[in-house]
């Protein structure tokens, strides 16, 4: 489809000062076929970006306010994370969904705020172990993106959505390819049929579940998957950017 793939590392509530240096001087000075973006803990946000000045390696947050300003404690908000160098967001990470009350209604909020303040919101969905087998993942999806992405025709910049099925995040279990495929197909359906057939060409779907060196190009291969959201693998910097960088 034309869109050039984005890998993103998440490290979750993992890493220091060590990760950081590592990470940067394992991905500084390569040159990617994709875009590369990683995710630490809001506190590395600001030192990574400075490490990293020149390189194309983009920062992201994991999470984001879904208020702008004000008396709300412990939040950051999309126009902080923008005017220090943040290129994108994480938003609705099923660890913030169980964790942390989130859902598709605050979701929708954030993506707004992600979006009026030009960062990239990758927007997370994906069915858990109960709702694949009672077989709903599709409506699952489908709810997730229609009330997730609900009202956005109005805003400008790019979306992007993280299919990560619950049951594969940090199981060792992957989802199959084909079975990812699958998904991310219906996924692109409902972009078309909610902001029609550019919207969902030039954004990107990525997968996320278990990712590893050993199903990453398998997983790239597929029409649908125009990317990878990795967490454990992510955390030795030199598998993160095998990942990255064997399937070229
Ligand atoms: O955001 C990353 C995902 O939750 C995947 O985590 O690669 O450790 O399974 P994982």
């Amino acid at each position: 489809g034309g869109r050039r793939s984005l890998i993103i590392a998440n490290w979750k509530l993992n890493g220091g000062i060590d990760l950081m240096c590592t990470s940067i001087a394992t991905l500084v000075g390569k040159e990617f076929d994709t875009d590369i973006a990683v995710c630490p803990p809001y506190i590395y946000i600001r030192d990574m970006l400075s490490l990293l000045h020149h390189s194309e390696v983009q920062i992201g947050s994991q999470n984001v306010s879904k208020f702008e300003s004000g008396a709300y404690t412990g939040e950051t908000s999309a126009e902080m994370l923008k005017k220090v160098g943040c290129s994108l967001c994480l938003i609705g990470h099923s660890e913030r969904r169980q964790m942390f009350r989130e859902n598709n209604i605050s979701c929708n909020i954030k993506v707004k705020n992600a979006l009026i303040h030009g960062l990239v919101p990758v927007l997370c969905i994906g069915e858990n172990a109960e709702e694949k087998e009672a077989g709903i993942t599709k409506d699952i999806i489908f709810r997730q993106i229609d009330e997730g992405l609900k009202e956005i025709q109005d805003y400008e910049g790019d979306v992007c959505i993280a299919y990560e099925p619950v049951w594969a995040i940090g199981s060792g279990k992957s989802a199959d390819p084909e079975l990812a495929q699958e998904v991310h197909q219906f996924i692109r359906k409902c972009l078309k049929e909610k902001y029609g057939a550019g919207f969902a060409q030039k954004n990107r779907i990525l997968y996320g579940g278990s990712v590893s060196r050993k199903n990453a190009c398998e997983l790239l291969e597929k029409p649908d998957i125009d990317g990878l959201l990795v967490g454990g693998a992510s955390l030795d910097p030199e598998h993160f950017l095998q990942i990255c960088t064997q399937c070229e």
